[in-house]
């Protein structure tokens, strides 16, 4: 009798073990709607492949990086002129975050838009919510770790803002600096809040939003929905694997290919060591993705009535993140209603809000 090659053996004997086979069941029995708009839905699985990339390359440059205000800015510098591809490493880790958390905002908004956190996913979008604060988070401490002038000085101001809080912002600022400056505390905290905390955080909250995604299957868009009561036909669909895993796939080699040429064309500047006692440099500014609250504060009047003017915008970014979160239990009527239409209203309003305040900021300063 003719033998099966040693390969197909070793992954009948796998998959005895593993019952993978059960796995891919799973995936060809969940269908993925077919639409004008499928196309967003390729978004989460965008910034999952990116969120993969930061694990794989943030875990390569542990091997070299060395925390401290000695150290760090010198192990970053050595990994970037000394250590083959290193500096393409760092280079592909800061890109990969950026763009992934400008992919979130493209799927936050997007499914915002098409009300996908409407019952039984309010809790997909609630998880969904954190990830994109605790990615913001990352982006944050991630930024202090080579120890260069511009992060530091970022850092401080960062910190600052979080100071300006009422009641609580004097003990919250000291907490992320570890004392009353940023210092070699400071980056420590951060280091362990970067390469430990967060991600143990963000992939939990991976791990729920992804699961609640599986469970519930993709939602259908309020006008694909009405579409099927009125012609009462079924919105066609694909079996997630593999019809839709190709989609994926090709999203996936089409963020593949803009981060290696940003990587490679642009590649990411170290800049010179941070010196605490130097001035600061003009024209300090937060990651792009900050930068709308950022803009804020500096427009915001210094005072209003009796309250500090920094203070009430701080209290009111506070406020409209919450708002966010509890969206599915605010706008729970039917998507052609008054509510349902308000709310369609808003996001748009808050995208046109962010962009206006980032472009402003960036064309004004
Ligand atoms: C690391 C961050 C995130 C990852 C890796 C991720 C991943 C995914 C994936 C793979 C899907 C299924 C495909 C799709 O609809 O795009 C999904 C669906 C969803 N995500 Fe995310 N997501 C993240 C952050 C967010 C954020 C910031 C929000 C909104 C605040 C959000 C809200 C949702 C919702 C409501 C769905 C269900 C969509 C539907 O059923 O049509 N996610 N996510």
């Amino acid at each position: 009798m003719k033998r099966e090659p040693v390969w197909v053996r070793i992954l009948d004997w796998l998959n005895d073990r593993l019952q993978s086979n059960k796995l891919s069941e799973l995936a060809r029995k969940k269908l993925v709607p077919v639409h004008k708009h499928s196309f967003w839905y390729l978004f989460g699985g965008m910034a999952l492949f990116l969120f993969l990339i930061q694990v794989v390359t943030g875990s390569l440059l542990l091997i070299y990086y060395r925390s401290g205000p000695e150290s760090a800015f010198e192990s970053v510098k050595f990994l970037v002129s000394e250590v083959p591809f290193g500096w393409l490493v760092r280079s592909v880790h800061s890109w990969s975050a950026n763009l992934m958390i400008a992919i979130l905002f493209v799927h936050m908004f997007s499914t915002f838009l098409l009300k996908s956190y409407r019952k039984p996913r309010e809790l997909t979008w609630i998880t969904g919510v954190l990830l994109l604060f605790v990615s913001m988070g990352m982006g944050f401490t991630g930024y202090l770790l080579p120890w260069n002038e511009l992060a530091f000085f970022a850092t401080k101001v960062g910190t600052q803002i979080a100071g300006v809080l009422p009641f609580l912002g004097d003990f919250v600022m000291k907490v992320l600096r570890g004392g009353d400056d940023v210092t070699g505390a400071t980056l420590t905290r951060f280091f362990g809040f970067h390469v430990f905390i967060l991600p143990a955080v963000l992939a939990l909250l991976l791990g729920l939003h992804v699961y609640l995604v599986q469970l519930h299957g993709m939602s259908k868009p309020p006008d694909v929905e009405r579409r099927e009561e009125k012609t009462g036909k079924p919105c066609p669909s694909v079996p997630f694997f593999p019809n839709f895993i190709y989609r994926d796939l090709i999203a996936w080699i089409f963020v593949l290919v803009v981060l290696v040429g940003l990587a490679v064309l642009a590649a990411w500047e170290l800049g010179v060591r941070a010196d605490p006692l130097a001035p600061a440099p003009a024209g300090i500014m937060p990651e792009w993705y900050f930068v709308f609250m950022f803009q804020t504060l500096k427009m915001f009047p210094a005072h209003v009535g009796p309250f500090e003017g920094e203070q009430l915008a701080i209290v009111g970014f506070i406020l409209a993140g919450l708002f966010w979160m509890f969206v599915p239990f605010l706008d729970r009527s039917s998507p052609e209603g008054a509510r349902g239409k308000l709310f369609t209203v808003l996001g748009i309003c808050a995208i046109a809000y962010i962009g206006v305040m980032t472009l402003v900021s960036y064309l004004v300063g």
